[in-house]
């Protein structure tokens, strides 16, 4: 019995170093290690044993399956690491280069606004979204029943807090912090509870100036914002005022700005501004007597959309990389 098995053993040995590829292989598992094997078989054969011969030659038959075992796996590596198949690497490929991210389109639109009103001497500010009432309507000259404090125009978080409707809120903190003169501009979130669609959101993005001087007036104004016009949208950038109301500015207008569109020159309706109304001066403690000056307030989404063609807000904020990639 003892040399069957040995016998075995030594035919296993050879036709595995025999096995050139993966179906000889393969071929030589099922002969060998099969369920239907020689070594399945010979096992079956311990039946004919006496009781005292079959621990022995149990053990000898595992011993033997273990070692071919390995002896398989080893042939089996051995053969993939030498695998003719596998193509030659070629060091010279280039490779695969990873994608760089890129700014956020809003990022980039702000960044590109702010730059322009630094150059024109305008310094950044900034101020809280989570804001109290004083800030967001009693220093901007916003009665008490006004519509604009509707709680369905706004998010009250209690306490006398609430998310800003406006930037114009920097307006006030600047100038209970700083004495005039004045030049600052600030870019930020505000949050009204709209409905999404198209064309709104319930988070969105306004740039706000202040300039408070002796002896500013409308002109001071309108030459910002036309400067602001032609740098950012180009030479043949154009500025209209419309008559307005706004509780913070007296006289107040709308603001809109001629841009290009898809090679068109189109009249777009980007925000409101006017000279500051005495009664913010005054809210502030800086003499309207003595010192005068103008705001603006200019809706970012509304920039970035029309200059990139995009048609609907919700993009801007669904962080899809197939749209963003596009900017
Ligand atoms: N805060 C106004 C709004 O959100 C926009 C605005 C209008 C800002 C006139 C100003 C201004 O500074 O002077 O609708």
């Amino acid at each position: 019995m003892v040399e069957a098995i040995e016998q075995l053993q030594t035919e296993a040995n050879e036709a595995l170093a025999q096995a050139s590829d993966a179906a000889a292989l393969e071929a030589w598992r099922v002969d060998f290690l099969g369920t239907k094997g020689r070594l399945k078989a010979m096992m079956a054969s311990m039946r004919d044993l006496s009781k005292e011969e079959r621990p022995a030659f149990g053990q000898r038959m595992n011993a033997v399956k273990e070692s071919l075992e390995v002896a398989f796996e080893s042939r089996r590596s051995q053969m993939d690491s030498a695998s003719p198949s596998l193509p030659p690497m070629d060091l010279t490929e280039p490779g695969m280069p990873g994608r760089l991210g890129q700014r956020h389109v809003l990022t980039r639109t702000i960044d590109e606004i702010v730059e322009v009103f630094a150059r024109m001497g305008f310094s950044v500010a900034e101020g809280p979204e989570v804001e109290d009432e004083w800030h967001n309507f009693n220093a901007l000259n916003i009665p008490e029943d006004h519509p604009a404090r509707d709680s369905s125009e706004n998010f009250f978080l209690g306490a006398g807090r609430m998310l800003r409707s406006q930037t114009s809120t920097v307006q006030i903190r600047v100038m209970e912090q700083s004495p005039p003169p004045l030049k600052i501009m600030t870019c930020g979130r505000v949050y009204r509870p709209d409905t999404h669609d198209a064309t709104h959101y319930s988070m969105f993005h306004q740039v706000e100036g202040l300039c408070i001087d002796r002896g500013v007036t409308m002109i001071d104004l309108k030459s910002a914002l036309f400067q602001f016009a032609r740098a950012y949208f180009g030479p043949e950038a154009e500025v209209r005022m419309r008559p307005s109301f706004f509780p913070f500015t007296e006289p107040s207008a709308e603001v809109d700005m001629k841009m290009k569109i898809k090679g068109r020159w189109q009249w777009v309706e980007l925000g409101g501004c006017g000279m500051v109304d005495p009664n913010v001066l005054k809210a502030v403690d800086i003499d309207p007597e003595e010192w005068t000056g103008y705001a603006f307030g200019l809706g970012i989404e509304r920039i970035a959309m029309r200059r990139y063609g995009i048609s609907d807000i919700r993009w801007l904020y669904e962080n899809d990389e197939r749209f963003l990639r596009q900017f």
